[in-house]
């Protein structure tokens, strides 16, 4: 059954109030002492793009030099931050199979491994782990990554982005015990971040993956992975303290969480993902007509990708994404669709990293998506974004 666009955001925001109650012997982590206790990095260890793997590796989570396989990836996220089935496999594979792995199961979380990660596929180019994903996973328009396009000319400096949601204008002035980054503080400063790019970054790109999943996540995640759970607040708050230690704003790769931390209560799977993110669109319309397409190579000549076009009609405009869990269908379909475009750059066959990502699928079926008949790739060949996406030029030294 479809629902019309007022009544997929009122079901969106009476979920939001649908907690479900607090246990502290199964949420709360003390990370005082034990394994878990925080460990920054030494000289010889890798860091990267996400917070939330390098948290895990600082807490011990998975290996502290930074290199995890496939099922150390999938039991972290679900044991530290409780995603669920469907987002810690997706994740993983996703991870392992396009930062270009020597095995297809380790996994670098920031830039080469070197001898450090085993190396049994034949490979077209050198493992540059999972900082070289530019969109094919990492994407434009992070919370607080600049564009790798924008202004930075090694991926060394693809990095820190100025203190973005801490000087945020709706929590400028409010004192620490008040503030809080939920999902609509988060939404506000993605569509900033939207502009900001587009405004900034001639190659701005945003496949229906990155636009959908990828650069979606990276906000909402900030909320409901981060937030800390009480007793009083099952729902979370995130405030500007926990948020600062998440991020390392001091010192980037030292990621941590807070010595007494509560992760959600309910695991986030990705229709609750698609949920938390519709009612951005409500207040931001046309930011749901951003999410696929990019500039055509000069500033502020942003052109949206035509769907209707581009799934022969299956998904017939942008609006068509409010619909049930259409707005993730369509950036996981692409996900599974798109990877070999990618995967061909990387290993003389393919069949071990595509199989790792083609594997997750069944995981998604409950989400009842749309059978989207095949597409190519022609309508993104007119993106100098998309196009460069196949170089790794800023990879190779
Ligand atoms: C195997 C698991 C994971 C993989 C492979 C992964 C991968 C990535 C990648 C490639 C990015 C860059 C996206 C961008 O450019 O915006 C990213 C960003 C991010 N990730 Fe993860 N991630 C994983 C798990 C997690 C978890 C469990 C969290 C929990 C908090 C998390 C939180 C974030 C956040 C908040 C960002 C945005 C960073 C920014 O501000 O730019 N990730 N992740």
């Amino acid at each position: 059954m479809k629902f019309s666009l007022v009544a997929v955001l009122a079901a969106a925001a009476n979920t939001a109030f649908a907690f479900p109650g607090f246990d502290a012997a199964k949420q709360c982590f003390d990370f005082t002492h034990g394994e878990h206790k925080f460990v920054a990095p030494g000289p010889g260890d890798l860091r990267g793009v996400c917070p939330g793997l390098n948290s895990m590796a600082n807490h011990g989570y998975i290996p502290h030099n930074g290199i995890a396989t496939y099922q150390q990836l999938v039991n972290a996220s679900t044991d530290l931050f409780g995603t669920d089935t469907d987002i810690s496999h997706l994740l993983a594979a996703y991870g392992v199979s396009l930062s270009g792995s020597g095995d297809v199961d380790h996994m670098s979380i920031g830039g080469p491994p070197g001898d450090r990660a085993p190396i049994t596929e034949e490979l077209l180019r050198p493992v540059f782990g999972l900082s070289s994903t530019h969109n094919n996973f990492e994407s434009d328009a992070s919370p607080m990554r600049g564009d790798l396009y924008e202004k930075y000319l090694s991926p060394q400096k693809h990095h820190h982005q100025i203190n973005l949601l801490t000087n945020h204008r709706n929590s400028n002035g409010i004192p620490d015990g008040k503030v809080n980054y939920s999902l609509p503080i988060l939404a506000e400063m993605r569509a900033e971040r939207m502009n900001q790019s587009i405004a900034n970054n001639k190659d701005v790109f945003f496949s229906p993956f990155s636009g959908t999943i990828v650069q979606t996540a990276a906000h909402s995640f900030i909320f409901q992975l981060f937030a800390n759970r009480t007793e009083k607040s099952p729902e979370g708050i995130l405030d500007r303290k926990t948020l600062k230690t998440a991020y390392a704003m001091e010192t980037p790769g030292h990621e941590r969480l807070p010595d007494y931390w509560c992760k959600r209560g309910e695991n986030l799977n990705i229709a609750q993902f698609n949920i938390d993110n519709l009612p951005t669109f409500k207040k931001y319309p046309d930011l749901l007509h951003k999410v696929v397409g990019g500039n055509e190579g000069a500033v502020n000549t942003f052109k949206s990708v035509n769907l209707a076009q581009l799934t022969n009609g299956t998904f017939p405009n942008f609006e068509f994404l409010l619909q049930d869990n259409n707005y993730a269908c369509l950036g996981l379909f692409q996900a599974v669709y798109h990877a070999p475009l990618f995967l061909e750059k990387m290993y003389a066959n393919i069949t071990k990293a595509n199989g790792l990502i083609s594997e997750q699928v069944p995981l998604f079926a409950y989400l009842n998506c749309p059978k989207v008949a095949p597409f190519g790739d022609e309508l993104f060949k007119q993106y100098p974004g998309w196009n460069r996406s196949f170089t790794w030029d800023e990879w190779k030294t």
